[in-house]
């Protein structure tokens, strides 16, 4: 058990972190929770904020800790400068992109630029795609993904549900999140197609970076060749950097040349200034990065389905989404491996279209989750009564291999030895 410095044991800090999960619809910031947490808080095995954990490598952030003085002190270049070196690296045309303080900012702008009156989403999906287009008076159409379904989008149900509510513009987030399911990239550019009369329709393929269920899953080239699409990527993800707040669109030279011109002069850091132009030197060590962490999500995934009380959805994103059995407390669970374990998890219940019976886990090394998985069995060692273990066989997870396109496959569960651990005392 951890316990801060002035002798406090972390479970008494509890009050003070459950307000914090409940301020808002995202998790509380990694800062908010140390200052919070005192002393020894810092030491937090994160399963909730999706970041890279191979990337950047120690000598990158030793590199960019000999050069902090300077980065610091000093304005950075323009926008165009910057993004022109990262078109470079990406091999994009720079007249197809605009890069961003974080697409989050991006978003932002979409909606003020682009969305003049709807806006389709599916839910459950990252809430500012609801939130935003709410808070500047637009009609947000939700299209509910079924658990049923595994949360899958059918295209053609999705493009229905559009014209049924004459939605104006439409977003679908490749992989999703929070659950990680993935549109082959055909369907995709089917579905665009579908809605080229829309006024917008945004790709968001901030998490396109950790599939493998296809070589090329990405269609922003393709959106560049058409008059209504946006592709959004956010950096921060896949290059493990949320705190520098960088992303990108690309979209025609038009839309992209208008969202530049619309974007605040030096809206980006001399940190992703940066780490921009010392991506082209890293690019094998990032490509493996993306190798590692498809490993572990694969071992991830098959360790976290040999609890009986999880449900496990496949993903193609860097995390997991976990249902747990009937009867078991999300929120309670996330408070005990906070508190007991110092293990912070993403529980959804504060997610439109999901429930604090699902969590989302990031994908990391081994020994991580051996701890996770530790947490969790003390946990369900630790409440009373002990749920009835769900069949197995009932549990269907959804997976997409590069050979069986979209088709589901049934992963087989061996049956687990559930072992009680230790109780907290
Ligand atoms: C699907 C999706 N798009 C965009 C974002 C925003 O990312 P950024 O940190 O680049 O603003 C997130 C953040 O979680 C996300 O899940």
């Amino acid at each position: 058990m951890r316990h801060s410095a002035d002798g406090r044991r972390a479970d008494e800090r509890r009050g003070a972190d459950e307000r914090l999960f409940q301020q808002t619809a995202h998790s509380p910031s990694y800062f908010e929770l140390a200052r919070r947490g005192g002393e020894g808080s810092e030491q937090v095995l994160d399963f909730c904020i999706p970041c890279n954990p191979y990337f950047p490598t120690p000598r990158m952030f030793e590199q960019l800790a000999g050069r902090l003085e300077s980065i610091l002190k000093f304005y950075p270049s323009d926008a165009d400068t910057i993004a022109g070196q990262l078109a470079r690296v990406l091999r994009l045309n720079p007249a197809t992109i605009a890069m961003s303080n974080g697409s989050t900012e991006l978003i932002t702008w979409m909606d003020h630029l682009w969305v003049t009156e709807s806006i389709a989403v599916p839910v459950p999906t990252f809430g500012r795609w609801t939130d935003q287009p709410l808070e500047t008076g637009k009609r947000v159409d939700m299209l509910p993904l079924l658990e049923s379904d595994a949360f899958e989008l059918d295209v053609d149900r999705y493009v229905a549900f559009i014209r049924s509510r004459g939605s104006r513009a439409a977003v679908l987030c490749n992989p999703n999140n929070p659950d990680g399911g993935y549109l082959p990239s055909r369907e995709v550019l089917r579905f665009v197609d579908e809605l080229s009369d829309l006024d917008l329709v945004v790709i968001d393929e901030s998490f396109i970076d950790f599939v493998d269920a296809e070589h090329a899953p990405s269609v922003a080239a393709e959106a560049a060749l058409r008059p209504n699409v946006v592709v959004l990527k956010s950096l921060g993800k896949n290059f493990g950097l949320h705190g520098i707040r960088f992303g990108y669109l690309v979209a025609n030279p038009g839309l992209a040349a208008r969202m530049r011109r619309a974007l605040p002069k030096w809206n980006l850091n001399a940190l992703a200034e940066a780490v921009v132009f010392m991506l082209d030197e890293h690019l094998a060590e990032y490509r493996e990065s993306l190798r590692l962490l498809r490993r572990d999500r694969f071992a991830m995934g098959v360790e976290l389905a040999r609890m009986p009380e999880l449900s496990v959805f496949s993903s193609q994103a860097n995390f997991l989404l976990v249902k747990l059995a009937d009867g078991i407390d999300g929120s309670e669970l996330r408070d005990h491996l906070l508190s007991r374990h110092g293990i912070l998890v993403r529980e959804c219940g504060n997610k439109l279209g999901m429930s604090n019976q699902f969590l989302r886990l990031v994908v990391r090394p081994a020994q991580d989750v051996a701890g996770l998985v530790e947490g969790i069995r003390d946990f369900l060692a630790y409440r009373r009564p002990s749920p009835e273990p769900r069949d197995p066989a009932s549990l269907i997870l959804r997976s997409i291999s590069p050979d069986t396109g979209d088709r589901l496959r049934e992963i087989p569960r061996p049956r687990p030895e559930l072992r009680p651990t230790r109780r907290p005392n």
